[in-house]
């Protein structure tokens, strides 16, 4: 059992894109009527604009790691302007100011972040005085309303979104292994790692990728909350001192540091180092983090970065003293030659240290293989084969996939594809057996709620059935109990669609499709119709039963070797076209017939489930019938093209 302490900070967040239109709204909610907005650039004029007479001061010139030189020219416009609210704009620096008046203040905070850097919902704030970076916790630091504007973010340029997305990782990486680490910011932090990991590679690649970029703020967020809710360790420390002391940029000392201090921390850390390998898609965590900021081409060096080699001591000393004068929760121990010896690494730039029994590096390969794609003529081929490979590599790396295995998979597709004929389409059964045919079919569905549903095609039906008068027999004398079937098609208003053609058909009563009886001579129990003015079609048939899908093959031996039956319940197929509106492929199933619950292709619908009622009265079309018939009466409705 795992007891723990949670807190959360009572934020109010608004996501999505084009959010800012919502501003003047969330101003007024704050009781805000006169905004003093912190930011510049296109970003800033953009909120600037949507304030419209809300908005009566800017102040552009917020400074990294927020000097209170700044923050104090800041607040001079207060007055000034008769302020009564902030709305900061930007990433960490902007979100900084706005916090440090907004703590002297007590004025409402309504922060628009534009990087990932997560400031915006944590209620920490890190000023510079006189040089030092300081820190320090308070409700009243915490903005009272975050907005995220997926589009305020296109226009972040590729290598500041590194950063900044790197810098979200390591609050993610760091609450892993922190001491007050609990399982809904665990589930928070990985979820931020992976999404960041998959989308700072698409957003290098387009940086207008509204999808990845919606990804990344939402992992930044995500990350931000992380860093909110538990204590972080040596590598923010780390960050915070060389930042201060030596002016380094914020964000890029992140990307320089994080995998270092990770290898530093791995040895006592272990859980935390698998569960972010897992979600990296790597055998090891740090190695897999500087390799993803190397394929950005993120700084990977606190040399290049102007941190002079003979300050390494230096820094050391002060993280150290810094650490013992404000303790911070670190898994291992920290020492002087082990703080410098990381520093070293992360100076030089070099890859940390593989270790021995990480396993193979797949991250890389997958990444090479991905990367393969991106020049694909048509990027949604690219896209699916990209996505295809990640699963595919997660699947062998995730379920330790051996050799024997996958040549025992390879094999069996092969098979599957010297059975398939055009009268036998094993793969067809393979999608069929796997519920991919439904799951493509349940999302095609959803497109048109107002329609009949649709149902897998399966792999007997044959184009260009025998076009059939209205009332003819199709079963082509074979024997089974007599069905009349009396259907319409309608448009979604209740307009029968006339003239459109419907092709059915179905198996016998043992369960077999024409084509599967050789002697037979000709089609049977499949046909085509023409719907007449009122839409309606109506013929002769027998009741269809439940039957076994071809079992004689590989579709047959993996249903075998799972034990699951392979019956399908009763039902008859219907395919519809018309003029002007979209192909329906369906099926009827007979209410109260085997199979319905656990129908060997998933394929059964509630909407599609009908009664197959006992005839009464005459016969229809004139037909003379001994003993009992049945007839099925429906309403297809089929949607627009
Ligand atoms: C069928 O209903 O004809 C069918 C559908 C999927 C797999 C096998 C048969
Ligand atoms: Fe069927």
């Amino acid at each position: 059992m795992r007891s723990f302490v949670y807190s959360s900070h009572p934020s109010r967040v608004l996501f999505g894109a084009g959010t800012v239109r919502q501003l003047p709204y969330e101003v007024d909610r704050l009781g805000g009527s006169r905004v003093l907005v912190l930011g510049r650039g296109d970003t800033g004029e953009a909120v600037w604009k949507r304030l419209g007479a809300l908005g009566v001061a800017q102040f552009p010139d917020a400074a990294m790691h927020t000097p209170v030189e700044v923050t104090e020219r800041a607040l001079a416009m207060l007055a000034e302007y008769g302020i009564d609210c902030l709305v900061s704009v930007g990433g960490g620096t902007s979100t900084g100011l706005g916090k440090a008046i907004a703590i002297r203040t007590g004025l409402p905070h309504l922060a628009v972040p534009t990087t990932y850097a997560g400031s915006e919902v944590t209620p920490v704030l890190g000023e510079t005085i006189g040089g030092e970076k300081t820190t320090r916790t308070a409700p009243g630091i915490l903005p009272e309303t975050v907005v995220y504007d997926v589009e305020l973010t296109l226009g972040l340029p590729v290598p500041v979104s590194v950063a900044s997305g790197v810098n979200a990782m390591a609050h993610a990486v760091e609450a892993l292994y922190s001491p007050d680490a609990n399982p809904v910011i665990d589930g928070f932090a990985l979820q931020a790692i992976a999404a960041m990991a998959g989308a700072l590679p698409r957003i290098a690649e387009d940086p207008s990728d509204v999808d990845a970029r919606e990804e990344a703020l939402r992992a930044g967020w995500l990350a931000g909350t992380c860093l909110a809710g538990v204590g972080m360790g040596l590598h923010h420390k780390l960050c915070h001192v060389l930042g201060g002391t030596f002016n380094l940029p914020h964000a890029q000392t992140h990307t320089a540091i994080l995998p270092h201090a990770m290898a530093y921390n791995a040895p006592a850390a272990p859980d935390a180092m698998r569960s972010i390998a897992e979600a990296l898609g790597t055998g090891d965590a740090p190695t897999g983090v500087y390799d993803l900021i190397a394929a950005l081409d993120g700084p990977t060096s606190l040399g290049a970065l102007g941190m002079p080699e003979a300050e390494l001591p230096r820094a050391a000393l002060l993280a150290l003293t810094s650490a013992t004068r404000s303790p911070y929760p670190n898994p291992r121990e920290i020492t002087l030659s082990g703080v410098e010896g990381l520093l070293r690494d992360a100076w030089s730039g070099r890859r940390p240290e593989r270790p021995a029994d990480a396993g193979p590096d797949l991250g890389r390969l997958t990444r090479q293989v991905v990367d393969s794609f991106a020049g694909s003529p048509n990027p949604r081929v690219g896209a699916l084969l990209a996505d295809l490979v990640r699963h595919l590599h997660d699947f062998v790396r995730s379920n330790d996939v051996t050799e024997e295995e996958w040549l025992y998979a390879i094999d069996f597709l092969t098979r599957t594809g010297q059975i398939s004929s055009p009268k036998r389409q094993e793969f067809v059964l393979l999608s069929d057996t796997l519920g991919v045919s439904s799951v493509v079919d349940a999302l095609t569905n959803s497109r048109t709620p107002q329609t009949t549903p649709s149902a897998v095609l399966g792999p007997f039906y044959v184009s260009g059935p025998p076009k059939a008068e209205p009332g003819a027999d199709i079963s082509a004398g074979l024997p089974g109990t007599p069905l009349w079937v009396d259907v319409r098609v309608e448009d979604p208003s209740g307009k029968p669609v006339a003239g459109a053609v419907v092709d059915v058909w179905q198996s016998n009563e043992d369960g077999f499709y024409d084509v599967q009886l050789p002697e037979l001579t000709g089609p049977a129990l499949r046909a085509r119709f023409e719907a007449d003015a009122e839409g309606r079609i109506r013929f002769w048939s027998i009741l269809p039963s439940e039957y076994p899908i071809p079992g004689d093959g590989p579709v047959g031996q993996l249903l075998d070797a799972v034990g699951r039956h392979p019956y399908r319940a009763p039902h008859l197929h219907f395919m519809i076209m018309a003029y002007g509106y979209r192909r329906l492929v369906t099926q009827l199933f007979v209410s109260g017939g085997a199979y319905l619950d656990s129908d060997t292709v998933f394929g059964v619908k509630d909407d599609l489930i009908v009664d197959f009622a006992p005839g009464r009265g005459p016969a229809p079309a004139g037909r003379e019938v001994d003993g009992p018939w049945h007839r099925l009466e429906y309403t297809f409705r089929i949607a627009p093209a």
